[in-house]
């Protein structure tokens, strides 16, 4: 698997059981992923978004994948002797995930007295939740934003795990020209950069406020180590100990990182962005890239999508959360819009290219592409979130447009 925030930081190894929280429609994919990882066994589908396993081995390869939002303990006391909870800073810092407040006191007293925890629902490692029959633990450093970093997002900024999983049905290879014409705050490009650092990314949004923030989240991607959170949490005795590889892989937010040698060795431009007074240690850093500090960026651009400034033939890969007519958009509008948006992945594709599209304005882009008759749609996936069912579209090119040269 390719794009892991921190390749070269080895994660504890434990032995326990967890359960992975993700989307339903997404399972699938996590399982095939989990299957690949030497750590992890015994993984069955628990329901239609929950995945559980056994891991006995580091952690770094389930911490890496980016498919599911929570990792959750169901036997705390074998966690605290083997497994995620030993790894975590004393006392716990716990939380009581239920809308219920009795039931809250109860569960934070039970917890207090029984493990020694302290109740910080403002800064917490352990979330307590009700699950099938009991109560699980869900670790804090393990979520998602704080394994990948907190993006800025509007109330249509993608579901993180949906944007995971377009990218996967977008089968993208190495140093493939990506473009998403409704990039919005940026959610699947960040997605694409973390999985494949070697692609040319291009995003495009009308509207200048969703881009600024877009061009924000793309200096900030975190690196957060997981179940190393205590001070010094992150220490590098050996020479070269570090390496970062892909661009803006690393962002330090606090007093996370010491140096004691010359053991951080930045090796491409924009790959180290310090926020604060992270890093104290003399002449310890040396940068040789170009620009090096200042972050990481995705080329930007303000456009319409039915009129990209992009040449004919020249994208592989086209991946779009669309205008569903309810958040953004109206039904009526996107009547115009997708036979036009369609009519552009056309043109700017090439012959062997590859669109992923979401919607659910699903009636429309079907008829859309129908009309269109240059591209099929070869794969389709439903997913369910938040109330929402939107489907994900993969097309590619009909016969007739593959033989057709490109206008
Ligand atoms: C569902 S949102 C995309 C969300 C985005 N993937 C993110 O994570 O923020 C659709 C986006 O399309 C943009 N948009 C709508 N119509 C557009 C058009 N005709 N051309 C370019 N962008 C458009 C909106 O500004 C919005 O940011």
């Amino acid at each position: 698997m390719s794009g892991i925030v921190l390749p070269c930081i080895v994660l504890p190894c434990i032995t326990d059981h967890l359960v992975l929280r993700t989307i339903d429609g997404a399972a699938d994919l996590l399982i095939e992923e989990v299957r690949a990882m030497a750590s992890i066994h015994s993984i069955r589908q628990a329901s239609v978004d929950t995945v559980e396993c056994t891991i006995d081995g580091p952690l770094d390869d389930l911490a890496a994948c980016g498919l599911y939002a929570t990792v959750a303990v169901r036997d705390l006391d074998q966690s605290l002797r083997t497994g995620a909870l030993s790894n975590l800073p004393h006392p716990v810092r716990f939380r009581v995930g239920t809308a219920d407040p009795a039931q809250r006191r109860e569960v934070i007293n039970a917890t207090e007295q029984r493990f020694g925890w302290v109740n910080r629902p403002g800064d917490w490692d352990v979330n307590l939740v009700p699950f099938a029959d009991g109560w699980i633990a869900e670790i804090g450093p393990l979520s998602w934003t704080r394994r990948f970093g907190l993006l800025e997002r509007l109330p249509w900024s993608t579901n993180l795990i949906v944007a995971e999983v377009l990218i996967r049905l977008a089968k993208i290879r190495p140093g493939q020209r990506v473009v998403d014409p409704f990039c919005g705050t940026g959610t699947i490009l960040q997605a694409v950069r973390r999985q494949h650092p070697t692609t040319h990314l291009l995003g495009l949004d009308h509207d200048p406020h969703a881009l600024r923030i877009a061009a924000n989240n793309a200096l900030s991607i975190a690196t957060s180590s997981p179940l190393t959170t205590a001070g010094n949490a992150l220490t590098i005795a050996a020479d070269d100990a570090l390496r970062v590889a892909a661009d803006g892989a690393l962002t330090i937010a606090g007093d996370a990182l010491t140096i004691a040698g010359k053991a951080l060795t930045i090796a491409g431009g924009d790959a180290l962005r310090i926020a604060g007074n992270a890093l104290a240690a003399g002449d310890a850093l040396k940068i040789t890239g170009g620009d090096a500090p200042g972050g990481s960026k995705i080329p930007l651009a303000r456009g319409t999508a039915e009129a990209l400034p992009l040449g004919s033939g020249s994208v592989d890969r086209v991946i779009a959360n669309l205008p569903f007519g309810k958040q953004v958009g109206s039904h009526r509008a996107n009547r115009t819009l997708y036979p036009a948006v369609l009519g552009e992945i056309d043109r700017v594709l090439s012959v062997d290219g590859r669109a992923v599209l979401l919607t659910e304005d699903k009636r429309l882009l079907h008829s859309a592409i129908e009309r269109q008759r240059a591209l099929k749609v070869v794969r389709q996936r439903v997913l369910r979130y938040n109330g929402a069912t939107p489907t994900a579209y993969v097309l590619s090119r009909t016969r007739l447009a593959r033989t057709t040269p490109a206008r």
